[in-house]
């Protein structure tokens, strides 16, 4: 099938470059000149797993990118919107890329056209889509508007669209829904992953994958309900781990009693210092508005918010309490983006405890595998930043873990333990285990877990201050 994907940014660039291998003929749009052209050039601008070889497979093949709208809207049949959808200062929804977008495809709609709304928006958007377009002169025969939310995580985008859970359509029509089944038909029917060539399945794939048609208004709920009801499984577990903090238990000890419950599950409960993104905390604040707007005070969502916010202030308490005072104080911060595996630091909370620390006046020495030059982009020359974690260590008066990169936890410790200056680790992603911190000579602080001490210490060396 023909289609066009409007937007290249994590949605639009990888939801394109996997529709070209299921086999469609794509057409991704930006009105970023500068990005089209380098997507042109063969340049891949996101960290992303398999992406760079699905580009390298279809770039000028099946997959051509362009700036001009209107043409790809009049060579495709089916039209994905997946341009950003910020914030505005309230917190409701910013929509007028979307609206932009809608007018500009009205003025192309020559035969039959389905306009389908990717990006995450508030419940009803489908309907204002097709009215902007009927307003701005598209005929109402001519084009329908459907919903087909993602629920991509970046890092995994590449598998979690060639493998999903679930693919959910929401559509008013026979035509629509049936248009999109078949645009999805190889995940579907299972053929897919039989391909010699198929991007390898991830562990406990759903093959084949589970269609879900609903209305459009009903699609849209799900994907703002299906990421505040995730972010609220790590506010209620970060609430647990400070608990465990006070009375001396250990999250990863409650983690598993309560998530070996089917009903609870034992995914997404990872405490940390907090959650961050470019959904997340977006999403949440547009569901609260939409819930508002429709009469419901959603209150439960403040809650969820409040927390993660407070979740990066506790983590700030920590590192004062282990180092008594921050002045002068030379860091080791190990990660930047918002979570291991991807390049992105939008609502990082490792950038915002480093502007933080940055206010108390420390001197921060950073790493990441990927982060690196979009950090600089933010934090400038105000942060040093390092060639590895050995480097970012060296002298440091203490390491700061702020991001699950897998590297990160398979560290040599003795190396570190040589670089640091102190032997002061402060882990804000639970990535190794307290006890053998201890055995390896390091003051060690986590959390929701008990602090670990080198045995010989352990006398001269208690907690300064409590983080609480
Ligand atoms: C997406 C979804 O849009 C958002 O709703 C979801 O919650 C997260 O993922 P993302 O792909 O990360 O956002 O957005 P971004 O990286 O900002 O990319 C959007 C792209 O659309 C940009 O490349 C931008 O240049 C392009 N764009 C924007 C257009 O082509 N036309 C416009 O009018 C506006
Ligand atoms: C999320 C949703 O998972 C995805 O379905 C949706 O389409 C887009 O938003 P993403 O933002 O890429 O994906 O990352 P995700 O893996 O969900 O993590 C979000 C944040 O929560 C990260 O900052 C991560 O570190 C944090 N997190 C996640 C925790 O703190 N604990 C956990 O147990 C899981």
């Amino acid at each position: 099938m023909q289609v066009t994907v409007v937007g290249s940014g994590y949605v639009g660039l990888v939801a394109s470059a996997c529709f070209a291998e299921l086999g469609h003929w794509v057409i991704c749009v930006d009105n970023d000149t500068a990005k089209v052209a380098a997507l042109e050039r063969g340049e891949t601008p996101i960290h992303e797993r398999f992406l760079p070889e699905l580009l390298e497979r279809h770039r000028g093949k099946r997959l051509k990118f362009t700036s001009s709208l209107s043409q790809a809207v009049q060579q495709s049949a089916v039209i994905f919107i997946a341009v950003g959808t910020p914030s505005t200062d309230n917190g409701d929804c910013d929509l007028s890329y979307v609206e932009v977008v809608a007018r500009e495809i009205s003025r192309s709609v020559s035969g039959y056209k389905l306009v389908v709304q990717k990006s995450t928006v508030p419940v009803c958007t489908s309907e204002w889509v097709r009215r902007i377009m009927v307003l701005n002169g598209a005929p109402e025969n001519a084009f329908e508007v459907a919903s087909n939310p993602e629920f991509l995580r970046e890092g995994t985008a590449v598998s979690d669209f060639l493998f999903p859970d679930r693919i959910v359509i929401g559509a008013n029509s026979k035509r629509a829904a049936c248009l999109l089944q078949e645009i999805y038909r190889p995940l579907t029917d299972g053929s897919y992953t039989r391909r010699e060539n198929a991007i390898p399945e991830p562990d406990q794939a759903r093959i084949p994958a589970r269609l879900i048609v609903t209305s459009t208004r009903s699609a849209e709920l799900i994907k703002h309900a299906s990421n505040a009801f995730l972010a609220m499984k790590i506010s209620f577990i970060n609430a647990v781990g400070n608990i465990c903090e006070a009375v001396g238990a250990n999250v990863e000890e409650v983690c598993d009693g309560i998530g070996s419950d089917p009903r609870i599950g034992d995914r997404f409960l990872s405490p940390g210092i907090g959650y961050g993104g470019s959904c997340f905390p977006k999403d949440l604040k547009a569901f609260r508005a939409v819930a508002r707007e429709s009469g419901y005070d959603f209150r439960l969502l403040d809650e969820v918010i409040r927390i993660n916010e407070e979740q990066c202030l506790r983590f700030l308490r920590k590192v004062r309490s282990a180092l008594w005072t921050l002045k002068g104080k030379r860091l080791a911060v190990l990660g930047l983006a918002f979570k291991g595996g991807t390049d992105d630091v939008r609502e990082s909370p490792a950038i915002t405890l480093v502007e933080l620390l940055l206010r108390e006046g420390c001197e921060v020495v950073a790493y990441d595998p990927a982060a690196m030059v979009k950090s600089r982009e933010v934090l400038g020359n105000r942060v040093t930043f390092a060639e590895s974690a050995y480097d970012a260590a060296e002298d440091a008066d203490a390491l700061l873990l702020l991001s699950d990169w897998e590297e990160f936890a398979v560290l040599s410790l003795p190396r570190l333990r040589r670089a640091l200056k102190y032997p002061i680790v402060i882990d804000g992603r639970n990535l190794y285990d307290p006890q053998m911190m201890g055995e390896n000579g390091f003051m060690y602080y986590s959390v929701g877990r008990p602090e670990a001490f080198p045995k010989e210490n352990s006398e001269q060396m208690p907690q300064l201050r409590k983080a609480s």
